[in-house]
Formats: C-alpha cells, structure tokens, sequence
C-alpha cells in the first residue's frame, strides 16, 4: 500500500467566479474549517483574485494557485499571465490543461506541454488535468487518450521536476454535470495513469505521485472516492464555492 506515502490534496477550482472582495470573504470561512487539515489544502482562483487571496491566507494552512498561466516570461502576448509573473508575486501553484481550457479556449496537448514547461522553469507546483470526452468513453478510448494527454504533458519534464507536479483525472462528462464517475471508474484511471507515469519514469516515482480525482466530487460522494487506492485527492469546482462543503471534503481527504 503506496497511499499512505502520498500527499493527499484537496484544491478548489473556483474558475470565473468571486471577486476579490468575495474572494477575501470566502477564504475567510475556509481557513478556520480546514485549521487542522491532514491533507494539502489549495484554492486556485482568478488572476483578479490572486493578490486578495494571497493576503486572506497568510499564516493559514491554505495554499493558493491560479487556473493558468502563459509559458513566455513577458512580451506582446495581450491577455496572457505569465508563469513568472505568478512565481514573482508569491503564487506557489497552477493548474494547467484544465479541459474548460482546451474546449472554450483552443489549448492543446501540444501548448499544454509548454505550459507545464513554463510553470516547472518558474518553480511553481503544477496541477495538470487530464480527462476523456463522453463521446471518447463511449468509443472505449479512455485509456488511449488520457495516456497521450499524460505523455504528451510530462514530455521533457524530469523525474526530479515530477514531485512538482500533480495529476488531476477529470472526466469531461462528470464535470459540471452532477453525474460524477463512480469510485471504481475513478479509481481505473488514476491507476492507468499511475501505470503511464511508471513507464515513463520509475516505479517510485509513480508511486510517490498524487493524483486526484475531479468532476462533481462533493460533500456526500467525496469519502468513497477518497477511499480508493490511487486517488490522492480532488480538484473541486462547484463544491468549493460554499466553505462547509469544501471543509467537508478536506475532513473526508483526512480520514482518508
Ligand atoms: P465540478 O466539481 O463543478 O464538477 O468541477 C470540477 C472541475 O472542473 C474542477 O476543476
């Protein structure tokens, strides 16, 4: 049993919501529920956000990241944010590859491999976020496309840089949706790609890595997903937005 070596890791997914104010206040409510987390506890929120975040959680146990950044440390790129840019104010993760990103916003397994690239140059701890369209299990292509999604991510990324990095398996179709992937589906394909990580690099670097699980992961279903063997933690959307249902997944990534 390799769980127990693993950080479990519970991050919040805010996406397009709060404002600073809101943010401040939402923090505020989090940070006194999670006070004796015994798991990772991160909120990636809006780059608007960051600043307000960062100052609403200093001296807590709560981590902040953003949602994405841009791979070139400055120049004419109008609407990016770098990875430097977010290491140079004191943001210690990020989330890459978020499949909202690749659907609405054309980021690919190719410019998602440069983005993780930029985020570990920074020295920034990246969660990256793999996941198949329904349309892709029904074909019975998960596993193909989430190991290309993994290999083409951690491309040129050392065993070294791989303790900075996160996996978030995130099934399209659970996202957003209220259907959430049953303990047994998330658990396949946390171990799937385990197994990739473990081809690509060693065994213990495989086992030493933490995957979550995300996709409508909430209050009541978050213990049995937790239980699983291979599934380290959650990224949260919608559940991350409310601080009692939030703390309740970080008392659930707890007790394991
Ligand atoms: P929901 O928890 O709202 O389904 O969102 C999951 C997600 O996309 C987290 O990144």
């Amino acid at each position: 049993m390799k769980k127990e070596l693993r950080k479990a890791v519970i991050a919040g997914n805010w996406k397009m919501n709060k404002n600073p104010e809101e943010a401040k206040q939402l923090l505020s409510e989090i940070a006194p529920l999670v006070k004796d987390a015994g798991c990772e506890v991160i909120a990636c929120v809006p780059y608007i956000d960051l600043y307000a975040a960062l100052e609403a959680t200093k001296g807590t146990n709560v981590k902040i990241g953003a949602e994405n950044c841009y791979w070139e440390k400055s120049g004419a790129f109008t609407g990016e944010v770098s990875a430097k840019m977010l290491a140079d104010i004191g943001v210690p993760y990020v989330i890459i590859g978020h499949s909202e990103r690749r659907t609405y916003f054309g980021d690919t397994d190719a410019t998602v491999q440069k983005r993780v690239r930029g985020a570990l140059d920074e020295g920034l701890t990246v969660i990256l976020c793999v996941g198949e369209y329904l349309e892709q299990r029904e074909l019975g292509i998960t596993a193909e496309i989430v190991s290309m999604q993994t290999k083409i991510a951690l491309q040129g990324v050392s065993e070294e840089e791989l303790k900075r990095l996160i996996i978030a398996y995130e099934p399209v179709w659970a996202i957003g949706t209220g259907k959430t992937a049953t303990a047994d589906q998330a658990q396949e394909v946390c171990k799937l790609i385990r197994d990739v990580v473990a081809g690509l690099y060693t065994k213990e670097a495989a086992d030493a890595l933490t995957i979550q699980y995300g996709g409508s992961m909430n209050a009541k279903n978050a213990q049995e997903l937790l239980s699983k063997e291979d599934v380290d933690g959650g990224l949260i959307g919608g559940a991350s937005l409310k601080a009692p249902d939030f703390a309740a997944i970080v008392e659930a990534a707890t007790k394991g």
